[in-house]
């Protein structure tokens, strides 16, 4: 019989990747000084010999103040590409892709990293930027009050994405992901619970979705061309059934919509399709496949842009389901990854595919018996 499709290989531009598993980006607070560790080449390999088809590296920040914590992964210089090659080159050995997400807190930067106890100095409490600054707008009171971004610095992050993302190509690396989700910089941008800028940067969806714009072409402009971009949106805030909000505008699933349209026209290939973080007011409820359905509908609006499903997909049935019924293009799994490495053999197992698991034991491609 035909082969699954989660195990067909899937084409966007000049990358195909061997089958439509997406690791989800994941923090490892394992960074030291932003740069990328051992720890990073150990746990990302180990994903690799298991055989996902894509895996995105944890959200990575374009400047130093842009790290959720002093732990984390960053691009903001040339000498961070080094460890970096030798993950993806690992990747690319064992006949897998790999692609780096993007990224600046904002408002949720200079945070404590879950494990560790990082010195005062490693903090950056006095520069945590957002749209909009002052108390309202602290994520919580293990966060600083964060102070509004000026124009010209709004300039600056652009360029920074510009350039964490040529150093990311310079890695060898198959796609970036732009982090516009879970309330970070450009997600705080974009929703009006956080943006109230009066400037050409806040006010219509248009002016609060400028910057996320800005980006999109600062990162397209250094990408080689036949590489596709990715970028991750949470599709909504998630608080339309919360009493103290009911008179705010927030961020909806139709302007996600509409923004979703925008960025394709401007060079994202894939909208990797998230949702919430942007307010501690949200109401959420998680369960299995909850957020496929925000994909499902951006698919069926948005032609010619790709989507990937996340969100509680734990098997390879589930994952079927959603790519045969045309929800998604890719799926993507996080925690099923780090409970098991090997999350895209078992989901193999589940639909009777045998899939090679490392190149040392592959003796030719996926099969099905
Ligand atoms: C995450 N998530 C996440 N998302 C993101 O866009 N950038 C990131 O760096 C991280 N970091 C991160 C760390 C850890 C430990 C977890 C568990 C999650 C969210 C993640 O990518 C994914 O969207 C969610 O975990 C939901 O998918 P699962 O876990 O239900 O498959």
């Amino acid at each position: 019989d035909a082969i699954p499709l989660v195990f067909q290989p899937f084409t966007v531009k000049d990358l195909t990747l061997p089958n439509r598993i997406v690791v989800a980006p994941m923090c490892m607070y394992s960074s030291k000084d932003g740069f990328f560790t051992n720890f990073h080449l150990v746990s990302i390999g180990s994903l690799a010999i298991h055989g996902p088809g894509l895996i995105i590296q944890e959200a990575t920040a374009v400047l130093p103040n842009g790290r959720i914590t002093p732990g984390c992964a960053g691009l903001w210089e040339d000498a961070q590409i080094n460890k970096l090659k030798e993950i993806v080159d690992f990747v690319h050995v064992q006949g897998g892709k790999v692609g780096i997400q993007l990224a600046h807190a904002g408002r949720k930067a200079s945070a404590k990293a879950p494990y560790t106890n990082h010195p005062e100095s490693a903090f950056w409490r006095d520069n945590v930027v957002a749209p909009t600054g002052g108390a309202a707008f602290q994520w919580d009171e293990n966060h600083v009050i964060p102070r509004e971004l000026s124009v010209e610095e709004i300039q600056e992050i652009v360029q920074a994405f510009g350039s964490a993302t040529a150093r990311a190509a310079q890695a060898g690396m198959d796609t970036v992901e732009i982090h516009g989700a879970h309330g970070y910089l450009i997600h705080n941008f974009l929703s009006p619970l956080t943006n109230k800028r009066t400037d050409k940067y806040g006010g219509s969806l248009e002016n609060r979705a400028r910057f996320l714009l800005e980006v999109v072409r600062a990162v397209r402009e250094n990408f080689p061309a036949e590489k596709p971009i990715f970028l991750r949106v949470s599709a909504s805030d998630l608080v339309e059934n919360v009493e103290q909000l009911k008179n705010e505008p927030s961020w909806e699933l139709q302007q996600t919509i509409q923004i979703a349209q925008w960025v394709r026209d401007a060079g994202v290939d894939v909208l990797h399709v998230s949702s919430g973080g942007n307010t501690a007011l949200q109401s959420i409820k998680a369960g299995p496949l909850y957020q496929v359905p925000f994909a499902e509908q951006i698919k069926k609006a948005v032609p010619g842009l790709h989507v990937v499903a996340v969100g509680i997909i734990t098997n390879g049935v589930q994952a079927e389901e959603i790519l045969t019924s045309e929800k998604a293009d890719l799926v993507a799994a996080g925690r099923g990854f780090l409970r098991h490495p090997n999350f895209a053999l078992n989901a193999a197992r589940d639909l009777n595919v045998k899939a090679a698991f490392s190149q040392q034991y592959s003796r030719g491609r996926t099969t099905h018996s």
